[in-house]
């Protein structure tokens, strides 16, 4: 596996594979991985005859008082399971390399309207500092395709919405959520759990399926589901942020005739904010 930490390097490798006629895909992280990033570059690999990911913790995301600072770095372990799985190349940029002024870049990129909402309302600047730091990173890679989780669905949002507004030429190819034996999704911010709290982390999942089961029976109003998931959050020792049910394409609140729906919810144990969702269609008892 090739590694490179300045942008020439990575622009002059991947231009040349591209010349050859190459199919490049591209999987974005903050690095720590898991078996749900290595899924990701195994999605990517079936599509691309070369597959770039990136580690890189984006200071722009992260709030005031957020683990920026704190969050885990595994640069050594994350090199060697890239490699296993099949990685051609790595991107592993200092912060002055994508930041050179230091801080925030005059230019930024924002799409308002998906990112001021449930995770957004909670972190401000949160999906701004995602849209921007992608958008520079689809820049220096140019991949065909790029593989994102659904774990983030709102950022998958956010990234597809952007690339359609601003005509980047990338497919944005979604990748199923990686869980846990007991339901809870994977996630570098698990480490953060205290045995207790990992032992109720999948009543996060669990209320979410309950929440797919009611809206589907219709036994009780989506307001209703909503408030008793948040409700039962709340009893099991979780504080949560929010517990909403939206129209799965854009998010909005769900109208009359929509069908394709996710349960989100986002909810914090200890010191762990996790999130987690389901899609879900009304049409389809299964799907
Ligand atoms: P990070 O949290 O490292 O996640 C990198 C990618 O892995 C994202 O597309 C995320 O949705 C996906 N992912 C995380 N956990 C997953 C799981 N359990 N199953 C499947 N996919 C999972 O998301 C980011 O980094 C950053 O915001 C980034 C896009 C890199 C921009 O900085």
């Amino acid at each position: 596996m090739e590694i490179f930490e300045s942008i020439n390097e990575l622009r002059t490798s991947v231009r040349s594979w591209r010349r050859e006629g190459q199919i490049i895909g591209f999987v974005p992280t903050m690095g720590n991985l898991h078996d749900g990033h290595l899924s990701l570059i195994h999605k990517a690999r079936e599509r691309s005859d070369r597959v770039v990911a990136s580690i890189f913790v984006n200071p722009l995301q992260f709030g005031e008082g957020e683990d920026f600072a704190g969050y885990p770095r595994t640069e050594g372990r994350d090199r060697d399971l890239l490699v296993e799985n099949g990685c051609d190349a790595l991107f592993t940029p200092a912060v002055e390399e994508l930041y050179p002024e230091g801080g925030m870049p005059v230019t930024i990129v924002e799409v308002p309207q998906l990112s001021n909402i449930l995770c957004g309302a909670h972190r401000p600047g949160h999906f701004r500092g995602v849209a921007t730091v992608v958008a520079k990173l689809f820049n220096l890679v140019e991949p065909d395709l790029a593989v994102f989780g659904e774990k983030d669905y709102q950022q998958l949002v956010v990234i597809r919405r952007m690339v359609e507004d601003l005509c980047f030429p990338v497919e944005i190819v979604p990748a199923v959520t990686g869980r846990e034996a007991d339901g809870l999704a994977m996630s570098s911010r698990n480490q953060y759990l205290t045995d207790a709290e990992r032992s109720t982390a999948p009543v996060l999942f669990a209320e979410l399926c309950k929440a797919v089961e009611a809206r589907r029976s219709e036994k009780a109003t989506q307001e209703e589901i909503c408030r008793a998931g948040h409700a039962a959050l709340r009893q099991a020792g979780f504080r949560p942020d929010y517990f909403e049910i939206r129209r799965a394409s854009d998010l909005a609140e769900v109208g009359q005739g929509d069908r394709q729906l996710v349960v989100m919810a986002a909810a914090w144990l200890g010191r762990a904010r996790l999130i987690d969702n389901i899609q879900f269609s009304l049409d389809n008892p299964s799907g």
